[in-house]
């Protein structure tokens, strides 16, 4: 399927081959065997030397042999492994998914932190959405308020969280470049963007592009060491400031928010917004590329998609955006829905 205009009876379906490690991440249990199984080595061990017994696993591993036995039971539960005769192998589906193992590994790691906060705190985030946010570990890993300064705890916190944002936009941005043709556009201008993985992602598919990186001071610097080594580290820049208070860079054919408008309250986001068109010449555009609100309408939400339920109170629907755009004069406004296992929403407009 394709992504599709937004529309209450549009069909959405899995589109993305990188979602295929969503398939392996779907209930507790046999995720956390997953995870035993990569961290372990044996997935590798499997990779390296084929199909092997129990017991020579168990073995290889000093493993207790009924230990093994549950674990090789929930890896062939969750489609990991098949079993011929006693001799276990990986099966074509997760060799294929293993192709995007960082983000296999990021997704459970992701998971196993927020499934903690979901079996502490679920009254929160159903009755006290704020305090859940305040009481959260996950939400709490997003220290901004850390990125002003230098100090080796400050990097250390920022760097932890920055690779969870910067092996998920590895991913989300080929389904934004997919859907938005970025051809025409030689200066952009990426507000918060991080470690300046979606620029990377932007200049590897147009040689033309220029992009700027908007993001707090520590970002910036951690950013800036990421794509450095890459062929297309001169055309991207890092401008550090806070958005909401220091004056903008200008004159760009392109401005982006990619995943970042949902981190504030929508007096903020507008803001946000509103110095966004400011920094655009006229014609230029604006793109939105935000997680929208999941949409799980009766069915059970998959171990994969922890965190991004966590979240749920600040993804926000097209309309939020497609408003804002309106009040402030663009044109040509579009919205596309995409699956990239949760809504994401791809908003434009012509300024
Ligand atoms: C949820 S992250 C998204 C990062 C990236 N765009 C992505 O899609 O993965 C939000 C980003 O906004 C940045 N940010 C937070 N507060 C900011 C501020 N006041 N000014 C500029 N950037 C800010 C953060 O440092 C972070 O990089």
């Amino acid at each position: 399927m394709n992504g599709h205009e937004a529309g209450p009876d549009a069909p959405r379906e899995r589109e993305f081959d990188f979602l295929r490690v969503d398939e392996f991440l779907r209930s507790l249990l046999p995720s956390c065997a997953l995870g035993v199984a990569l961290q372990s080595g044996l997935i590798d061990f499997l990779v390296q030397n084929g199909p092997a017994a129990a017991e020579t696993l168990a073995d290889r591993f000093a493993a207790d042999a009924k230990g093994m036995r549950l674990l090789l039971d929930q890896l062939l539960a969750n489609r990991v492994l098949t079993d011929d005769h006693g001799r276990f192998a990986l099966s074509e589906d997760f060799l294929k998914a293993l192709s995007y193992r960082d983000l296999m590994e990021l997704k459970l790691e992701m998971s196993n932190l927020g499934v903690f906060d979901l079996l502490r705190f679920f009254p929160d985030l159903v009755f006290r959405p704020g305090e859940f946010a305040r009481k959260s570990d996950f939400c709490g890993l997003f220290a901004y308020d850390r990125c002003f300064e230098k100090s080796e705890e400050s990097v250390r916190l920022t760097r932890r969280w920055m690779r969870i944002t910067t092996v998920l936009t590895k991913y989300e941005a080929q389904a934004c470049l997919k859907y938005h043709d970025f051809g025409g556009y030689r200066r952009i201008l990426d507000v918060g963007g991080n470690s300046g993985e979606f620029a990377l992602r932007i200049c590897r598919s147009h040689p033309r592009a220029e992009v700027t990186v908007f993001d707090l001071p520590l970002v910036c610097e951690i950013g800036a060491a990421h794509v450095q080594r890459e062929p297309e580290a001169k055309r991207i820049s890092f401008v550090k400031g806070n958005a909401l208070g220091d004056p903008w860079p200008s004159d760009f054919d392109l401005v982006s928010f990619k995943s970042t408008l949902h981190d504030w309250p929508e007096e903020a986001a507008g803001r946000l917004m509103t110095s966004a068109a400011e920094a655009l010449r006229p014609g230029g555009t604006l793109l939105v590329f935000e997680r929208g609100p999941l949409e799980t309408s009766g069915t059970p939400v998959a171990y994969a998609h922890i965190p991004f339920f966590l979240f749920q109170h600040s993804f926000r629907s097209p309309r939020f955006y497609t408003q804002r755009m309106q009040a402030l004069g663009f044109r040509n406004i579009g919205v596309r829905i995409l699956d990239l296992g949760t809504p994401f929403l791809l908003v434009t407009g012509v300024r």
